[in-house]
């Protein structure tokens, strides 16, 4: 049976906390699949939750795991499971938040079947960032009369929610830094620097429209959107951001609506209808330069790692790497 790593943590701190364990490949229980995990995404989620500031909403026991999102290889499954066969790819996540591993298992209901067409690092990165970018712009109800502002909207669930405004209909204006603006501009926003005079560049990209409504993912931008004359109930603030994002990193694996919203993400990629941008794209090893990346803000797109699939398994065993030295 092949080996392979996970990465842990003993106790709530930055990522010089965590540290590769080895990993047997797992059993599955009866209504479990195994996968062989090729790419998994990193989410600002994961730190909030490693450093500890959401111990009262994510309950943590120690040696803790990381990682929600992911795509890989069923490798086994367990005998109530019959919708997927061993062999099969998928995506979805991981309740148990485990996923930054070469093995993750989960309850049957929490992954659906990849397409060919989809990448295993779009797949990998789609989960959270997608549900929780759906779930916003969907409550929004925006259409073709919408004028909607997004900040980080080149960031990690930014730019799904710009393409989702667009296919709405709405003008989408989206703030970002220099290195995004032609990015925003190539999915048919209106780009918009950060920074002082952000709300006279604001009006001017919506040449006379109304801003009907505002998504603050990255915090901070309630005053502006108030001096724009956005209604009160169409501003999204980031508060907002944070409840329906831990409302899908809670998600059990047997949740209808993500496979619902799974579903439609799904279909809207291989139908070329949303494009998920990949920042970074790291071996696992690397995984502290992916969340240094992270770290920055400053990403386009997601950050994921990717496992080696094909490494060999005694170059996993006895391994339980420090990333960073601990503070002397
Ligand atoms: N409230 C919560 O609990 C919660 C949960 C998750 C995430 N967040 C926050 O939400 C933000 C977005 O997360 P994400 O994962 O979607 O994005 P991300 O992948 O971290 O990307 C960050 C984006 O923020 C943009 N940005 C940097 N400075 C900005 C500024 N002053 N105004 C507007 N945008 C700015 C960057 O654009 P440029 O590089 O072009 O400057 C970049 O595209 C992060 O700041 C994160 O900390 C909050």
């Amino acid at each position: 049976m092949r080996a392979g790593k996970a990465v842990e943590y003993d106790r709530f701190g930055g990522a010089e906390e965590l540290h590769f364990v080895e990993q047997v490949r797992p059993t599955p229980g009866p209504d479990e699949v195994v996968i062989e995990v090729v790419a998994a995404a990193l989410n600002h989620m994961d730190e909030y939750v490693r450093r500890g500031d959401f111990a009262d909403e994510v309950p943590i026991a120690f040696p803790a795991r990381q990682g929600s999102c992911f795509a890989g290889i069923v490798r086994a499954r367990g005998s109530a499971v019959r919708s997927l066969s061993v062999g099969q790819a998928v995506l979805g996540h991981d309740p148990r938040h485990a996923a930054h591993a070469s093995y993750v298992t989960v309850p049957v209901g929490a992954v659906v079947p990849k397409p060919e067409s989809v990448p295993w690092e779009v797949a990998g990165a789609l989960y959270l960032a997608g549900t929780t970018g759906y779930t916003i712009v969907q409550s929004l109800r925006l259409g073709p009369d919408d004028t909607v502002v997004i900040s980080a909207a080149a960031g990690g669930v930014g730019h799904i929610e710009a393409q989702l405004a667009r296919l709405a209909g709405a003008l989408v204006i989206g703030i970002a830094g220099e290195d995004n603006q032609d990015y925003l501009r190539s999915i048919g926003a209106k780009a918009v620097l950060h920074g002082e005079g952000l709300e006279q560049r604001i009006r001017d990209a919506a040449q006379g429209r109304p801003v009907t409504a505002f998504i603050d993912n990255y915090a901070g931008y309630e005053d502006l959107a108030e001096a724009l004359g956005v209604p009160r109930q169409r501003f999204v603030p980031s508060a907002k951001r944070r409840e329906v994002e831990l409302r899908f990193y809670n998600a059990p694996g047997d949740d209808p609506e993500v496979r619902i919203v799974l579903g439609d993400l799904v279909e809207l990629i291989a139908t070329w209808g949303l494009r998920v941008l990949i920042s970074g794209f790291y071996a696992f090893d690397q995984l502290p330069e992916a969340i240094a990346e992270l770290d920055q803000r400053h990403s386009r797109g997601k950050v994921l790692v990717g496992m080696h699939t094909s490494a060999p398994a005694s170059s996993y065993l006895g391994q339980r790497t420090r990333f960073f030295k601990p503070a002397a």
